[in-house]
């Protein structure tokens, strides 16, 4: 047997691989659950007929199994292990010969310790008319959803069969027709998902959702009293995203695209759902200065959702290149590379920010991390998004623009449909530029130091950039070093949301804090206080707190009852927990059910609360 790649799967996907999932599910709002039935359909990977199917599990009630539609007794959900879940053995008494497929049907039920799903009340909605749910599977949550084999290397089609009183959006196209009305006010919603997944990207939302066109291929879901401003974020940039990446790499291959703007306690930007892009309402700023958000999680359908990493040992796969993508499309929509150069700046202070945090020699700043006995929620940072970004765009600087370009396609298309690991990457680099036509890039090609860049500890080798958006930037953070400097509304008023950033960052990084005079000045000149761009204000608060001025804790403490983004939610609770223990504590113990479960389990580890966090 081939060894396992990934390590964060109880799963024996060597022996027996998903072809196609079938998820009939009725969501359960009075309960707060899924119930229903799961059929996978198993195809066997080995001649020597492996009589055994070991799923993963996490808090999934399982209460039968039928095998090739005859209820069999010959399961068992066994203990639980850490961060692994609980494994779901089925015996296959006869086996199957290579090739050849068994169907299990899993009727469950999920439990209120999943760690996939939200539930909000109708109180903790906009508009308080009905309750709301949504999902959240990456990196290894599924598992809390049904039994599946919850590996990034297996992909599977899906049927989604959902019961709901209300509006359902899920992670594959709608069949079309309007949906089949059911008892007591229910509706059966019918999607297909005819490009093989991963079960990381299954997906499901319900509740009021109403959608507007955002673009020819695309709409915006969201709540009645959110749809005006989502639409009106998107509309401009929408298409343009999507003919500049398919543009960069090729046809677009889901049918639509489309964005769910979720309530404020999503705890991520973005995540690639297949069909449906799930965002925070924090980047519908009114400004239009966040939408590089989507124009990332666009970028996935080509990295990550066709072409995935087969582990999250090689999650660089998945957003490094991401990153690359992504800011090639900012690069072509402002028709200049000073604004690739701006956003990979960005990256880079981050980057710096990030392995500084871990320490220079620890495993997670490492481009493939180790993930043996490891939770890939507390290995996630921004090491894979940068250092992943700085690879790819090293490798495009090596052999030239124009010769990368020429890579892009053949990459994507070579992988399309497949997971893969850092070294197949690296022997498709290395078999495209062996090709007669590059011959003169051979010795450029062969000082790449590949076990170096996957393996090495800290920050690699830093480019040259073009500083031109960064300098303003810099320059004003210089004048504030002065501790007479006295400022005006107009130093940052032609500037775009994201050197305001760089600047408030730059502040941040100084070698001595403000003090609470500056600090205080400098929120009030130049609007950060009032600002609706969370990005803004948090990094404000971040300085505030630094320069101790207490009159801010308050302000972010209500931040943290309004946004559970944990890009935000955890360095502001880190920093108001240095400052302030008992306020930290005290405003985490009161917007504890605000938060998603995963969010909730990120700033207990934060605030030293854990021990009753992630149970083993
Ligand atoms: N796939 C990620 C989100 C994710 C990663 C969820 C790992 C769970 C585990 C998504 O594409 C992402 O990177 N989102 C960023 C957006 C940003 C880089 C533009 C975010 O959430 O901030
Ligand atoms: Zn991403």
């Amino acid at each position: 047997m081939a060894p396992v790649r990934d390590h964060n799967t109880l799963s024996n996907y060597d022996a027996w691989r998903t072809k196609h999932t079938t998820a009939n599910l009725k969501i359960d709002f009075a309960e707060k659950c899924l119930r229903g039935s799961v059929i996978l359909e198993l195809e066997s990977q080995t001649d020597k007929a492996s009589k055994e199917i070991i799923l993963d599990s996490s808090h999934v009630n399982v209460s039968s199994v039928k095998l090739n539609s005859t209820p069999t007794s010959k399961w068992e959900v066994k203990e639980r292990t850490q961060y692994y879940g609980s494994p779901v053995h089925v015996v296959v008494p006869e086996g199957a010969a290579k090739g050849e497929t068994v169907k299990l049907e899993i009727e469950l039920a999920t439990t209120d310790k999943c760690t996939a799903l939200q539930w909000l009340t109708p109180s903790q909605t906009s508009n308080k008319k009905a309750p709301f749910m949504f999902s959240q599977c990456q990196a290894i949550h599924a598992r809390s959803l049904f039994p599946c084999q919850d590996t990034p290397d297996v992909k599977s089609t899906y049927d989604f069969n959902i019961t709901s009183p209300y509006v359902v959006v899920a992670s594959g196209v709608p069949v079309p027709g309007e949906p089949e009305e059911k008892e007591g006010g229910e509706k059966l919603y019918k999607f297909q998902q005819k490009v093989p997944i991963p079960s990381y990207l299954f997906a499901l939302s319900s509740g009021d959702i109403v959608t507007a066109p955002i673009g020819k291929r695309s709409v915006v879901a969201t709540g009645p009293n959110e749809l005006k401003a989502s639409q009106w974020e998107f509309q401009d940039d929408m298409d343009k995203f999507l003919e500049a990446a398919e543009k960069i790499v090729f046809p677009y291959k889901w049918g639509e695209y489309n964005v769910l703007v979720l309530p404020p306690s999503f705890p991520y930007g973005g995540m690639e759902n297949p069909i449906f892009t799930f965002a925070t309402p924090t980047i519908v700023s009114g400004d239009r200065q966040n939408v590089d958000v989507i124009a990332h999680e666009l970028s996935h359908s080509w990295s990550g959702n066709l072409v995935t990493s087969c582990s999250w040992e090689h999650f660089w796969l998945n957003e490094g290149w991401t990153m690359y993508l992504e800011r090639r499309i900012i690069a072509a929509i402002h028709g200049s590379n000073a604004h690739f150069d701006f956003s990979a700046i960005r990256g880079w202070t981050a980057l710096e920010e990030a392995i500084a945090e871990h320490g220079k020699d620890h495993e997670f700043t490492k481009l493939c991390i180790n993930h043996k006995g490891i939770d890939p929620d507390d290995a996630f940072s921004t090491v894979p998004y940068e250092k992943g970004f700085h690879f790819v765009y090293s490798l495009d600087r090596l052999v030239g623009r124009e010769n990368f370009d020429k890579f892009i396609p053949y990459y994507f298309n070579k992988w399309a449909g497949k997971s893969l690991d850092s070294f197949e990457f690296r022997d498709t680099f290395l078999e495209f530029f062996s090709a007669p036509e590059y011959a003169s890039l051979k010795d450029k090609i062969s000082s790449i130091d590949w076990e170096g860049r996957f393996y090495s500890t800290g920050l690699p080798p830093k480019p040259e950039f073009d500083t031109s958006l960064a300098d303003v930037c810099y320059e004003l953070a210089e004048k504030w070093k002065s501790k007479d400097y006295s400022p005006s509304a107009s130093d940052i008023s032609s500037w775009i949301g994201n050197q305001v950033l760089v600047f408030l960052n730059a502040v941040q990084d100084f070698d001595e804090p403000l003090t609470v005079e500056q600090s205080q000045s400098l929120g009030k000149t130049y609007g950060l206080l009032d600002s609706k761009n969370v990005e803004l204000k948090s990094a404000y608060y971040l300085i505030a707190m630094r320069a101790k001025d207490s009159s801010a804790y308050p302000g972010v403490a209500d931040l943290l009852g309004q946004v559970g983004r944990m890009k935000f939610v955890r360095p502001l609770y880190r920093n108001l927990n240095k400052v302030d223990h008992d306020l930290a504590v005290k405003t985490f113990e009161k917007y504890r059910d605000f938060y998603h479960p995963i969010c909730r389990q990120m700033a207990e580890k934060d605030l030293g609360l854990a021990g009753s966090s992630k149970s083993p």
